[in-house]
């Protein structure tokens, strides 16, 4: 079956009771027992039913084995946000005393976790630009367990090799982990390229319409078993089965979604690479991009993501992005409508000074979420925000 088609139907057949096409939402915390023996059989697992949503509901359950069919994952879990299964991902991998290398450009909250939340528990993550492999080999230590990167990376659409990483990785015996949030599966399905888990923000493109937080991690059924054993059901940082039903809902239109937001990506890309004031553009889909060769090798389309660089400075991105009308002033991405932001001030405030400057991320750059709008009416939103920088 074709990824589009899967994507519509998928996991996701009539009710088999009532024959409704769309998936119930079971809106339970709790689920009746028919004796005290059948209870203590689930408890015990001795037998498969269901106890409670923490542990286990059935639209939850349905949202992360759709994700995993079209990530071709053997499994998947969803979580409350992207945040959350990052964190359960890293916590079933390692322990105190282990070891993470990541990549230097991620999201500024993920940054946060690595940085800040996971040495709390003892596990230490050293930086890197991994599209440097050299250095990416080097920085792999006795005790790290996994590698970590985002590609096309929040914000500067950096792209990085994942059969290299994959690669390396199993060289190493480490695992390879995947932020897939920004291409989805859709465009990029990494663990087809060796990677070995996948985490998303259902928050972005997979359920597509700004109205949740989610977020999944799918990888193999023994990993995704562990980590929803161990981790997830006694953390508990689980999606409401409403909003689980809400990135379902979503998932059905991913692709012609992606299809629509990379078309126009692609366009405005072209516009802002021949704009006078405009310095550098970040979109993976542009031959000069460093990352082109690869991104047209591992993804069928290039996202509606884009950085760019004013030639005025950050006076020039505050005056366009207080200027847009259609655009809208916001963090977040992967949404119907189009979303502008500044990642220095905004999204990756948590950066130093100095990691900024290393993972290219200046004072004037400004990251575009392109959404479903015609194309035309947003380049003239862009065009007359253009226009009040002056000369
Ligand atoms: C690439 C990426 N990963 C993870 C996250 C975190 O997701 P959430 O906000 O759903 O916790 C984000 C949020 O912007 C993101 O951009």
């Amino acid at each position: 079956m074709h990824i589009a088609t899967k994507i519509v139907h998928g996991e996701q057949h009539p009710d088999k009771t009532t024959g409704a096409i769309s998936p119930p939402i079971y809106q339970t915390s709790t689920f009746a027992f028919k004796d005290v023996e059948y209870g203590a059989r689930l408890f015990k697992g001795e037998e498969n039913g269901y106890i409670y949503t923490r542990l286990k509901n059935p639209t939850i359950e349905l949202m992360g084995r759709q994700i995993a069919l079209i990530e071709s994952a053997e499994a998947g879990l969803a979580f409350s946000s992207g945040l959350a299964a990052i964190f359960a991902t890293i916590i079933t991998c390692a322990k105190n005393g282990d070891h993470i290398v990541c990549d230097h450009t991620i999201y500024g909250g993920s940054y946060a976790q690595f940085n800040s939340v996971l040495p709390r528990l003892g596990i230490q993550t050293t930086f890197i630009d991994a599209t440097q492999y050299d250095e990416l080999k080097v920085a792999i230590m006795p005790n790290t367990k996994m590698i970590y990167i985002e590609t096309p990376a929040n914000p500067t659409l950096k792209i990085i090799d994942i059969s290299r990483c994959a690669e390396i990785a199993k060289k190493r015996h480490v695992l390879l982990c995947v932020d897939n949030t920004f291409a989805t599966p859709y465009l990029q399905r990494p663990l087809e390229f060796g990677a070995d888990i996948v985490v998303h923000s259902a928050t972005k493109y997979l359920s597509g319409h700004g109205d949740i937080i989610g977020g999944a991690v799918v990888g193999k059924k023994d990993f995704i078993e562990q980590m929803h054993s161990e981790i997830a059901k006694h953390t508990g940082a689980i999606i409401s089965p409403f909003n689980a039903w809400l990135v379902l809902r979503g998932l059905k239109t991913l692709a012609v979604r992606m299809d629509r937001h990379s078309t126009n990506a692609m366009e405005i890309a072209n516009f802002l690479a021949a704009h006078s004031k405009v310095k550098r553009v970040y979109f993976p889909g542009l031959p000069e991009h460093p990352g082109y060769e690869i991104a047209k090798r591992q993804m069928s389309d290039y996202g509606g993501m884009i950085g760019f660089d004013l030639n005025g400075g950050k006076e020039a991105g505050k005056i366009l992005m207080n200027s847009v009308k259609l655009c809208t002033l916001a963090v977040s991405l992967g949404d119907i409508d189009t979303l502008i932001e500044h990642p220095a001030s905004m999204t990756h405030a948590v950066y130093s000074d100095e990691e900024l400057q290393n993972t290219g991320i200046g004072p004037a750059f400004v990251r575009l979420s392109v959404g479903l709008e015609n194309v035309q009416d947003l380049i003239d939103d862009l065009k007359q925000a253009f226009e009040k920088i002056g000369r």
